[in-house]
């Protein structure tokens, strides 16, 4: 039972791609606290079908869209304005992918090719969404956007690779457009940073199960859940946090702001 924090709200929620997906959760919740969303997922990831099942559980549309096409993200604004009949509240960017990552070349190696898909995908996306929202003028005054990020963008964990490059890049276009937008139209724009997670996209970062391990022992209140982060993006969404913008809000149990933790040293007692 919700407490009807969204009620009225529309929205576009892209990247539920399995119930482990954070998209998932917050599309859930979203539901649960009164909010008519479309759901959007890049056309090869429908194949799975799984974002089926969300759609009928949540009472919502799906249009398939890649987030590094113009076209499809115009169209997807368009036909979410016409479905939800009007303007958008909130927008959550939950997107990822990275080719170096997933055919395992070095940081010192990487394909350039690769990337550049991994920063068009993971990052340059939330511009091509934010630019067609403020062209169509598609979001409402103080309407929402998030998109999930991670601390590698501000300190090297070597596994992470070029996904790093494109956090940094993410959270710097966060910034930029949260300022024009904030102007424009009082929108407003932030970046959440989670915790390590296990989803399709966290699992494939090399080294995953030790590193959630590492991470949870160096967090005071241990590692944020994606079920916890879906309730930080609903406050996010909500009225309550009006003057937010423009932020990197660490959601991550007090790891990036922890040296380190006893339990951790004990691990070194010879
Ligand atoms: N899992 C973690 O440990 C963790 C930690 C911090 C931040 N994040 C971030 O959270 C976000 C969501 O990831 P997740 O962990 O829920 O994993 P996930 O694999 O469930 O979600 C990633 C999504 O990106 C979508 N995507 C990839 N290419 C796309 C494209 N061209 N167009 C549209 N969508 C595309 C995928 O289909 C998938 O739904 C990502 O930005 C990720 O970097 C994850």
């Amino acid at each position: 039972m919700g407490n009807n924090l969204l009620k009225g709200k529309k929205g576009i929620i892209f990247g539920a791609l399995n119930d482990m997906s954070i998209a998932w959760k917050v599309a859930e919740l979203a539901h649960e606290e009164g909010a008519e969303f479309v759901l959007t997922n890049a056309p090869i990831a429908m194949r799975m079908g799984e974002i089926n099942d969300l759609a009928e559980k949540t009472n919502s549309k799906v249009i398939p869209a890649d987030a590094t096409s113009e076209e499809d993200i115009e169209k997807l604004i368009e036909e979410s304005m016409e479905i939800l009949g009007g303007k958008l509240d909130f927008i959550l960017h939950s997107i990822g992918m990275s080719p170096n990552v997933r055919k395992g070349k070095h940081y010192t190696e990487i394909n350039y090719k690769f990337y550049n898909q991994t920063l068009d995908v993971s990052a340059g996306s939330l511009h091509k969404v934010l630019a067609t929202a403020m062209k169509k003028d598609a979001i409402n005054e103080w309407g929402s956007v998030l998109a999930l990020t991670y601390i590698a963008a501000q300190r090297i964990f070597p596994d992470y690779n070029d996904m790093a490059d494109a956090k940094s890049l993410l959270e710097s276009i966060t910034r930029s457009f949260g300022y024009h937008y904030g102007i424009k139209n009082k929108v407003r724009v932030n970046t959440i940073s989670q915790s390590p997670t296990v989803t399709t996209a966290g699992k494939g970062i090399k080294g995953f199960n030790e590193f959630i391990n590492f991470s949870d022992q160096m967090s005071p209140l241990g590692n944020a859940s994606a079920q916890a982060c879906a309730e930080y993006c609903i406050s996010m969404f909500s009225d309550y946090t009006r003057y937010v913008t423009m932020q990197n809000l660490f959601h991550d149990g007090g790891f990036s702001n922890t040296g380190v933790t006893q339990q951790v040293i004990d691990k070194f007692e010879e």
